[in-house]
């Protein structure tokens, strides 16, 4: 192979900054630093509309309240879902499903400092979604809520993960996703991105947005009601010439490993003045502020025991 073609081959790709699990968590600790309110206004919504999820959660007497945590990362939002349910119920059962060891470990952490999360019976799946759905095909466990909080940007098949999520909810029970809503700066970004996404026939694409969550819904004619989670991103760092935070923050916007020193120039100058312009951000008291608010989707399986 030529020097210059084998470059290109071990070059990360547009759009793959999930593929390289370290460079994802620093882009990612990062961002969340960057989030005026992400995770302050996520907590907030789970704390104030937690209990009313249990609480619409019909769940016979006498049954252990049985949640499913899909990517849950370090369990920070889990642990607010969690202690909605021991409000309500004695017995709280909680499988979390993650791949990542480091973020196990992490919850694992959280739970040990945390009395109220110990007496909560664990299953701990280090595993992703299509291999823990695998393992769990025969498997009648059906969960009061299953939950996926800013998961479904990773999974291959989002159909497939929605049914299988859907198909392990308890009757009377709850599918909460919550996930980067579909009119924001960041999903014309994700539009936008698609034109230098590589067409090398991998389908699994992060840019994804609650419009496709909606689209499969939709299609497997599943009723939903929606909320906003209203959050800006401070980006002003991204213009900050030798930034190495402003490097970190514009690999997560594009979900690209190494934006600034891989991605040709003039793209990169398209993407960037992009990302600074009126679709994205907004410019209040010299901050550059990127639209990224969330929308949460809840699902409540009722009256349909087959699924
Ligand atoms: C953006 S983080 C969200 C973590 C947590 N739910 C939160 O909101 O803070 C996405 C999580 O999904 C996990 N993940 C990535 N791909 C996955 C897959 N295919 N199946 C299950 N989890 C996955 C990652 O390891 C990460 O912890």
């Amino acid at each position: 192979m030529e020097g210059e073609e084998q470059q290109a081959a071990t070059q990360p790709k547009v759009g793959s900054l999930h593929s390289d699990a370290e460079r994802y968590l620093e882009a990612y600790q990062v961002f969340l630093e960057k989030c005026e309110s992400e995770e302050e206004t996520t907590k907030r919504w789970l704390q104030e509309e937690g209990p009313g999820l249990v609480a619409r959660c019909k769940v016979p007497a006498k049954t252990p309240f049985n949640v499913l945590g899909m990517g849950s990362g370090a369990g920070h939002f889990d642990a607010l879902i969690l202690h909605a349910a021991l409000d309500k119920y004695d017995q709280v059962f909680c499988r979390v499903v993650e791949p990542r060891e480091e973020d196990i470990d992490q919850f694992k952490n959280l739970v040990d400092e945390d009395e109220r999360l110990k007496t909560v019976a664990f299953e701990w799946h280090q595993q992703t979604d299509e291999e823990y759905f695998e393992e769990t095909f025969n498997d009648d466990t059906k969960f009061h809520i299953v939950h996926a909080i800013q998961l479904l940007y990773y999974v291959d098949d989002l159909a497939g993960c929605i049914k299988h999520m859907y198909r392990q909810v308890a009757e009377g029970g709850l599918l909460v996703i919550i996930h980067l809503s579909d009119q924001t700066g960041c999903s014309n970004l994700m539009k936008k991105m698609h034109k230098f996404v590589p067409d090398d026939g991998d389908e699994q694409t992060p840019y994804r947005t609650t419009a496709h969550i909606k689209e499969v819904l939709d299609k497997l004619q599943l009723q939903y009601t929606t909320d906003r989670l209203n959050v800006n991103t401070d980006i002003t760092e991204c213009f900050v010439p030798g930034s190495e935070t402003g490097v970190l923050l514009l690999d997560f916007l594009t979900h690209t490993p190494h934006f600034t020193d891989t991605v040709d120039p003039g793209d990169q100058q398209e993407i960037t003045d992009y990302i600074r312009g009126p679709d994205c951000s907004v410019e209040r008291d010299g901050q550059i502020l990127f639209n990224n608010s969330s929308e949460i989707i809840v699902i409540q399986k009722l009256g349909d025991a087959s699924n």
